[in-house]
């Protein structure tokens, strides 16, 4: 949800810039600027409303001197995605990017109107140009003048800040909103995502809140912004290949993710499995204590989906009750969980406002608090006692895809670790489990791509697309719903398959599909009575389960037989792949579909 970008370096900075813009271009595409120092030396603005492809035309064959340059990705909140209210915002010598929001913006922008201040843009953005400049004239001082210009600033903000006057420094600082700093030999980078900078450096440390940074090519300063007491820099390696953040053959980020999927699991698999991989151990909980009375499972989009698929895993190996919250709804009511219940809160970016939210309410109430997270140093991981990192690698498609498999590898994980290790039922779970990657990787690769076209074809010639599944296929057929809404803007809906008679099902009739994911081996029998009634009402089913069992006929998309849940993985590839070809064959812009964002960071 907005990306920036600061550079401070030897290098030519409209370059860096734009290449580190289209690494963001993910978290918003509306409209895009940069700001830099021209050869005249004058502090340059050029923006452009829509994709970023517009402003990298609009930059052709400029170039602007090294030293300091800023730039932004937009996804609109305040104010249409024109060229007025792109970033970067200028007041005076004064020029900033911002992702997030000003919430007491209508009060800020009164006063400094009160003052004479005339607005150019409709964004909560400009205010903060305005103060900042304001406070340069009284201190003369770039990074006392942010500090004194957001005093009695209210909302969430990353911010960039480059003064003509002060050309060889940039000044970052966030609060609510990611900001990562890069370094590498005599430059440094500041950004909302690591893949913005991972071509130059793996070097990173996420700016703790509040902290504002001063970048320059010579060296890098942090400071407190209430007390403007020093803070130490400590930069980490991180252990993400850039390769990862690139296309590679492959058309398109998301087609290349959930190819990913294998590696994801493998890698969140990484030393959580011992003696022989015959027990699951999840350090990060330890120093939780006893294990929870109750889990409360919060999360939005696809992460919800993971965490209902989450309940169904844990409930069946323990105890545990569980509940999973859309984080949005349950953040307004009251918690009323057991005593000594744990709240989870999962979530690919670590950084969405909402599960953010629920999680520092139950904070508040006295809950233990844990995120599960693809970003390490997300805001996630510094607001919930314990982090349990997913470790898809950066994901770029909007559309989740090889996270997911992480998230629910990760519940998985979580299902066996609360188990009773000496359970038959466990040990069976943890070998399919362990086996897993190696099994979607060979399903992957026998994937018949024309099979996959022929439901795309289908799904693309419906009116409307229902998705029904029971057990652990309800998530799979919410998500699969979701993957196709996402990019194929066509009307899709999820429900599960025992509902469809209390309402969905009068909807059937020919030229409505539904697509029915069949890997519960427990529900299996009732999903088929469900997919019975509607081809008795003339609607088309297209099934996706193991071949061979009770279906007759075969499964329209047949699997190999699951062992424990790694269905969940073969037919949740299924179901990427076939909104991925649908909504290619469509010609929709796939990696960045219209009005979404990767990462939503406002309520
Ligand atoms: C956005 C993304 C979804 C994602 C959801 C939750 O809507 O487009 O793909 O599932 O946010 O994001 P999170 O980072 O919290 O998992």
């Amino acid at each position: 949800m907005c990306g920036i970008i600061g550079y401070a370096g030897p290098r030519e900075p409209v370059g860096v810039v734009s290449e580190a813009l289209s690494r963001l271009e993910y978290r918003g595409y509306d409209s895009s600027g940069v700001a830099f120092f021209g050869r005249e030396g004058s502090l340059t603005v050029v923006r452009a409303s829509g994709k970023l492809s517009r402003l990298t035309e609009a930059l052709q064959g400029t170039t602007g001197l090294p030293g300091t340059a800023i730039g932004h990705i937009r996804w609109a909140t305040h104010g249409a995605p024109t060229e007025e209210n792109a970033h970067p915002h200028r007041s005076g010598p004064i020029v900033l990017v911002h992702n997030g929001i000003i919430e007491n913006e209508h009060a800020l922008r009164q006063e400094l109107i009160g003052e004479g201040v005339v607005f150019s843009s409709e964004t909560d953005t400009e205010v903060l140009a305005h103060r900042i400049h304001r406070a340069f004239r009284e201190e003369g001082n770039l990074p006392a003048a942010v500090r004194k210009g957001l005093a009695g600033v209210e909302g969430s903000y990353a911010l960039a800040v480059l003064c003509e006057e002060r050309p060889g420094q940039l000044v970052v600082l966030r609060k609510g909103a990611p900001l990562i700093l890069g370094e590498a030999e005599g430059e440094y980078f500041a950004a909302s995502d690591v893949p913005a900078f991972l071509k130059w450096t793996r070097r990173v440390m996420p700016l703790p809140p509040e902290v504002l940074a001063t970048l320059s090519p010579e060296g890098l300063s942090l400071c407190r912004l209430g007390d403007g007491e020093p803070v130490p820099a400590v930069f980490e390696e991180v252990p993400w290949d850039p390769v990862q953040a690139e296309k590679g053959h492959y058309r398109h980020f998301m087609e290349k993710e959930i190819y990913e999927g294998p590696r994801a699991i493998i890698d969140t698999l990484e030393g959580r499995l011992a003696e022989e991989n015959s027990r699951v151990i999840l350090p990060e909980l330890v120093r939780l204590g006893p294990n929870p009375t109750e889990i409360v499972f919060v999360a939005c989009g696809t992460s919800y989906h993971a965490a209902l698929l989450g309940r169904l895993m844990i409930e069946s190996f323990s105890s545990i009750s569980v509940r999973v919250e859309i984080a949005s709804e349950f953040r307004y009511r009251p918690l009323r969980a057991r005593k000594g219940a744990w709240v989870i809160g999962i979530s690919q970016s670590g950084e969405t406002a909402d599960t953010l939210g629920a999680l520092e309410l139950a904070r508040k109430e006295g809950y233990l608090t844990v995120g599960v997270t693809n970003v390490g140093g997300s805001s996630i991981t510094r607001e919930t006692e314990a982090t349990l990192l997913t470790r898809a690698g950066p994901e770029i498609g909007v559309a989740s895809t090889k996270a997911f498999v992480a998230q629910v590898t990760l519940v998985w994980l979580l299902a066996l670790y609360f188990g009773r290790r000496e359970s038959p039922e466990v040990r069976k779970s943890l070998a399919a489990l362990v086996r897993s990657p190696t099994r979607l990787e060979a399903f992957l690769g026998s994937v018949d791509p024309n099979a996959v076209d022929r439901m795309a074809r289908q799904v693309l010639e419906a009116r409307f697309v229902i998705f029904i599944g029971r057990g652990i296929d309800y998530p799979l057929a919410i998500e699969g719903a979701l993957k196709l809404k996402e990019i194929t803007y066509r009307p899709a809906d999820g429900y599960p398959g025992g509902e469809l008679k209390h309402g969905p099902i009068a909807l059937v009739e020919s030229g409505v599909l539904v697509v029915a994911p069949l890997v519960d081996p427990l529900l299996r029998l009732k999903e088929i009575s469900n997919i019975r009634e509607i081809e008795a009402r003339g609607g088309t089913v297209l099934t996706i389960g193991p071949a061979g069992d009770a279906i007759e006929p075969l499964p329209s998309f047949p699997l190999p037989a699951s062992e424990g849940w790694d269905g969940v993985f073969l037919a949740s590839a299924v179901l990427q792949l076939l909104a991925y070809r649908a909504a290619s064959m469509a010609g929709n812009d796939v990696d960045q579909p219209r009005n979404l964002a990767k990462s939503v960071t406002v309520e």
